[in-house]
């Protein structure tokens, strides 16, 4: 059954929304897989891609997902169900449930890998590298163990669900109110070092300017999936925790601060990961380890690198807790208001769940490394079917539901309810109809065909 309202905690102050919603936004998709997917796809022109998605399809969902939760006080799948009830739409909320079940677990893993790298940092065993090319055959062989890797992907995981068992009120928001400001100066820091390493313009040339002639379908499709997956959108997770917002706050101006500060930290640590990459001679293509190859030699050889070291990977494994969490979160929140189950019992059996399916993905490059079925390995399998296929349809249908079905006109009363003034209407309402969902609709189409 539906309860609006019941045992819902609020958010305590607007600040809090507007952490907690970054918290989910900021986490590996800036700090790990931007950096290595933009060196893979041609470097500033997939940067501006990505830019132009974030703009004309991440901003407008966002808006609509907020608009949908703090309407509704309820989980994706509630949520839809309550504003068009007995219509076919309550799907996009039982494929949202989904994919926060299938990101988590694989998110899960690599979050895992942060953290090992916190305890490697301590030990001093990853910070005498000379170069990245043995930086990166420490990394292969560290998440090649299969036993370490379930190990810390375990950890990662308790922690995870020790936080939402206490809630939104409880965990999620204090542990976002120290880490952004912590996190974006660390980035500035390293930035700075970064930019001064010899070599580091060439980096700073191949991340900036963009090279139109590299432009291909194929990379419009990443930069929005990557788009998508940074801003936590396209399965209910913002709205998920728009529904824990008090009434009379602002939802445009939230929804441009945590587009700003998520965009603005992938664009910060690009800064920081390609001025290396080409200072160390390495090739910005190298994949997944990419952070974790270069990383390790720019702390070796910069001042207090040891401190430094430690609470950069600290730091990033708070990022991915907090965004772990808005996963979690939403999987929890279907089963206790869809479902009726307490909060307790919701997180314990859920959260074990979602370790168990993402056992297989932490195997991937140990064990089971050369079970490729369909030529993925199952972690790949598993961030492809979501992030490339589930998060833009969910998005795109959003879209729709909230630009023709649900109707601007309603969503727009929400959005002004309480005196806001919505300065980017005009621009919201053509985007969210026109732009938005074609845009999608093309990109994906071109996947299927490809
Ligand atoms: N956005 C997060 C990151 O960049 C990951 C994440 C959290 C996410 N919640 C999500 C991705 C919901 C897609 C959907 O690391």
């Amino acid at each position: 059954m539906a309860n609006a309202n019941n045992n819902r905690g609020l958010w305590k102050s607007r600040m809090g929304f507007i952490l907690a919603a970054s918290g989910s936004a900021v986490g590996l998709g800036n700090v790990w897989k931007f950096p290595y997917i933009a060196g893979q796809n041609g470097g500033g022109a997939f940067v501006l891609i990505y830019l132009i998605c974030t703009a004309v399809v991440g901003l407008p969902i966002m808006l609509s997902e907020f608009t949908i939760g703090r309407k509704t006080s309820l989980n994706p799948v509630g949520a839809f169900q309550s504003l068009k009830p007995g219509t076919p739409w309550i799907g996009i909320g039982y494929m949202g449930v989904l994919a926060g079940f299938l990101i988590l677990s694989f998110y899960a893993v690599v979050g895992g890998w942060t953290l090992a790298y916190v305890v490697k940092s301590l030990s001093h065993t990853i910070d005498h590298f000379t170069n990245p090319g043995e930086a990166g055959n420490f990394f292969g062989q560290f998440i090649g163990n299969t036993g370490e890797v379930l190990f810390y992907h375990a950890v990662f995981m308790g922690i995870t669900i020790g936080i939402v068992i206490r809630g939104v009120h409880g965990g999620i928001e204090k542990a976002c109110d120290i880490l952004m400001p912590a996190l974006v100066l660390m980035l500035v820091i390293l930035m700075i070092r970064s930019l001064t390493l010899d070599g580091a313009m060439e980096g700073v040339e191949f991340y900036l300017s963009p090279d139109f002639s590299k432009i291909t379908p194929q990379i419009v499709l990443v930069a929005m999936g990557q788009a998508f997956f940074s801003l936590s959108l396209g399965m209910g997770a913002m709205l998920t925790y728009g529904s824990y917002l008090p009434a009379k706050e602002n939802l445009t101006s939230a929804t441009l601060y945590v587009v700003l500060f998520d965009t603005g930290i992938a664009l910060l640590m690009g800064m920081v990961i390609f001025p290396a990459v080409f200072a160390m001679g390495l090739e910005p293509t190298d994949g997944p380890g990419l952070v974790f190859s270069v990383l390790p030699v720019v702390f070796r050889d910069m001042p207090m690198g040891y401190a430094v070291s430690i609470i950069f990977f600290g730091l990033l494994t708070i990022a991915a807790l907090t965004s772990a969490i808005s996963l979690l979160e939403v999987v929890t929140a279907y089963f206790i208001d869809q479902k009726g189950w307490p909060r307790k019992k919701a997180v314990l059996v859920m959260g074990g769940v979602i370790f168990l399916i993402g056992i297989p993905s932490g195997m991937s490059f140990g064990l089971l490394a050369d079970w490729k079925p369909l030529g993925m390995s199952f972690f790949d399998h598993v961030d492809n079917i979501a992030s490339n296929y589930l998060l833009p349809i969910g998005g795109m249908l959003t879209a729709i539901f909230v630009a023709w079905i649900w109707g601007t006109k309603e969503a727009h009363k929400e959005i002004e309810r309480h005196e806001t003034v919505f300065h980017w209407a005009a621009y919201w309402e053509f985007v969210i109809r026109y732009i938005a969902p074609v845009a999608v609709a093309i990109v994906f189409l071109a996947k299927l065909i490809r």
